[in-house]
């Protein structure tokens, strides 16, 4: 760690980035962890004082957009929040059947997807437990998008190479059926992988979608958003989802604004689409 001091100017100065580009409000009490996530960033550009690496974040686009992903939290598990599962699989997975058996296409998107264990938990969901519960997904048009403001989960998003820790939480059969060994790894077996895209996307900016969602996962992500940012995001989550569509939100997070009136309560933290509304 390096000693620099992180002066409340600095802080400032990184905050009001932060809040700029991501939408991400970083109260005084993160001073701490900025300081130690932004050490490392300090060292390679050989900067010895923050003022130095805010003067360069001010006037260098490239590391000012390395900085926001070094200071974005990724934690993330497979089956986080095991509730939601449970629900997809009892409430969502018999509706998504029924519409792709008459054509529909189905989409679902992992906003803020960190390195994939969130998309890759729902895949496994739609697949089921071994290789002929698959078989409807295998004739249905069934497309997953993950997307996240940090290149490198991203990019770890479309390895979908997972270490045995990270693996555990998954359920034995949906393992051995849809992830191989390699050495010490777990990786998604190309079934899976192929019904997954992965992109860099920061949800403030416009939202390069063509169609309407069935399913929309954004857990863990709206935290780090002020009330404000929230209310907007959560309005156009809705307003991408199809009539009835279901949005899965994080354990502490809730609905407000508008799109609290165009949604009904379908679980803890589930929501689904009034139909009629946009
Ligand atoms: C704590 S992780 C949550 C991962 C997963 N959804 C889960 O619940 O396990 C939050 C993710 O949101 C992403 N994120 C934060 N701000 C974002 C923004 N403005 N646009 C897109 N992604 C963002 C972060 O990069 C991070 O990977």
């Amino acid at each position: 760690m390096t000693n620099a001091e992180l002066t409340s100017s600095d802080f400032a100065a990184i905050a009001a980035i932060m809040q700029s580009d991501a939408r991400i409000s970083l109260s005084a009490g993160k001073m701490t962890l900025v300081q130690s996530r932004l050490a490392k960033r300090l060292r390679q550009h050989g900067l010895a004082q923050f003022r130095d690496y805010v003067a360069m974040v001010q006037s260098d686009e490239t590391e000012r957009a390395s900085m926001v992903v070094a200071l974005t939290t990724n934690h993330t598990h497979f089956f986080r929040e095991v509730h939601h599962f449970d629900h997809f699989r009892k409430v969502v997975l018999p509706e998504l059947k029924q519409r792709a058996a008459k054509g529909h296409p189905i989409r679902i998107w992992s906003a803020g997807c960190s390195s994939g264990e969130e998309v890759y938990s729902i895949t496994m969901c739609l697949l089921g437990p071994d290789r002929a519960s698959a078989s409807w997904v295998r004739h249905a048009d069934i497309r997953l998008l993950a997307t996240d403001l940090s290149p490198p989960v991203v990019e770890a998003t479309r390895r979908a190479v997972y270490d045995a820790a990270t693996v555990r939480p998954i359920p034995a059969e949906y393992r051995s059926t849809w992830m191989r060994q390699e050495g010490e790894d777990y990786v998604m077996v190309d079934e899976a992988r192929a019904l997954v895209t992965a992109k860099v996307l920061n949800l403030f900016e416009p939202w390069p979608l063509r169609q309407l969602y069935d399913v929309i996962f954004c857990r863990n992500v709206m935290i780090y958003f002020d009330e404000e940012a929230k209310a907007e995001l959560e309005e156009r989550f809705v307003d991408q989802l199809a009539p009835a569509g279901h949005l899965y939100i994080g354990h502490s997070e809730r609905l407000i604004g508008v799109s609290a009136t165009k949604m009904r309560s379908s679980g803890q933290t589930i929501y689904a689409k009034i139909e009629g509304r946009s």
